[in-house]
């Protein structure tokens, strides 16, 4: 039996095909065309998985339906996106929509709860029974994993912790409220960060970079030259990065953290500092088991893979 997996982001839908044990038969991605009426949007998931499937040879029998994976609060038994704060979606009927254009068992998820269902049976977590993944991309999604479950809450609208807030009074984020992690750890306030900082310090060599091509990179690639405004930028984003994850790990006390999204791939240059504060800083300090933490393994495919997970535990 295989399943097919699509994980939808603000830019693409990525999607693939995997067998039980996790393994890509194959995998593309097409524009999500945000801002047109959501109907078109979801028509276009249906031919996808269509595409999908023709393209791997497979036919309807063989695959076990399609998993779907889409940021905000999406209940897996109504079919509805109740909300979806960068889509500005509200009470979206996915499961009808989609089996308008083919008739296929659908499971849907929040799609950081996916990546990290897909990086706890496949990736960095797998082997532990208790997970915590931040993706930290143009948002920043969380999924947590208790004793090998999906940690939902009423509604599935829980395990937001992009928007647990690090700062009273702070940068204003895409949910309405001040001060969110997702408005400090994010991939887009750390471009907004390291744009401030250039047009704060006229001497960083940053500056070589027109403002409108810095990107999550930018202020890692300095920082590794010696610019000390690129340093300060990346160490305060360590110290925001750090309270959210000790934040998680004083209320779920996982045994490993993962970090996806683009900014992971900094790796032990990102994280060791992080892992200094999370160690002395958790609750408990080092009297308690040290919380592992380690960027995803799954890279972009996590959302998806995860996704198609989803018919596995249904
Ligand atoms: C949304 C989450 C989503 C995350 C990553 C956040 O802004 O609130 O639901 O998981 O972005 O896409």
């Amino acid at each position: 039996m295989y399943y097919v997996g699509l994980d939808v982001g603000g830019t693409f839908v990525k999607g693939g095909i995997i067998d039980e044990t996790g393994k890509i038969l194959i995998k593309d991605s097409i524009p999500t065309g945000v801002g047109r009426p959501h109907s078109e949007i979801i028509k276009d998931w249906a031919n996808f998985y269509l595409k999908l499937l023709a393209d791997a040879g497979l036919s309807r029998a063989e695959v076990s339906g399609v998993g779907i994976g889409i940021p905000g609060t999406i209940d897996d038994e109504t079919g509805v996106v109740a909300y979806a704060n960068n889509f500005g979606w509200r009470q979206i009927p996915i499961r009808q929509e989609f089996s308008k254009w083919c008739d296929v068992e659908i499971h849907m998820g929040n799609d950081a709860n996916c990546a990290a269902l897909g990086e706890t049976k496949f990736g960095a977590g797998k082997g532990y029974n208790n997970t915590v993944l931040f993706t930290l991309g143009t948002g920043v999604g969380a999924g947590i994993v208790i004793d090998g479950k999906l940690l939902l809450g009423n509604n599935s609208a829980g395990a937001e912790m992009g928007h647990m807030s690090i700062m009273m009074d702070g940068e204003l984020c895409t949910c309405g409220r001040r001060g969110c992690i997702e408005a400090y750890a994010s991939a887009t306030a750390l471009i907004r960060d390291t744009r401030r900082a250039i047009e704060k310090n006229p001497d960083t060599m940053m500056r070589e970079v027109p403002l409108d091509e810095v990107n999550g990179k930018t202020c890692f690639d300095y920082a590794r030259l010696g610019d000390k405004t690129a340093q300060e930028v990346v160490a305060n984003y360590q110290r925001y990065l750090a309270e959210a994850i000790i934040d998680a790990v004083n209320i779920f006390r996982p045994e490993i953290v993962m970090i996806g999204g683009g900014v992971s791939y900094q790796g032990d240059y990102l994280l060791e500092p992080i892992r200094r504060m999370v160690d002395k800083y958790s609750y408990g300090g080092d009297i308690n088991p040290r919380v592992v933490i380690q960027p995803a393994t799954l890279g972009n495919d996590a959302g998806f893979i995860g996704a198609a997970a989803l018919l596995m535990l249904n």
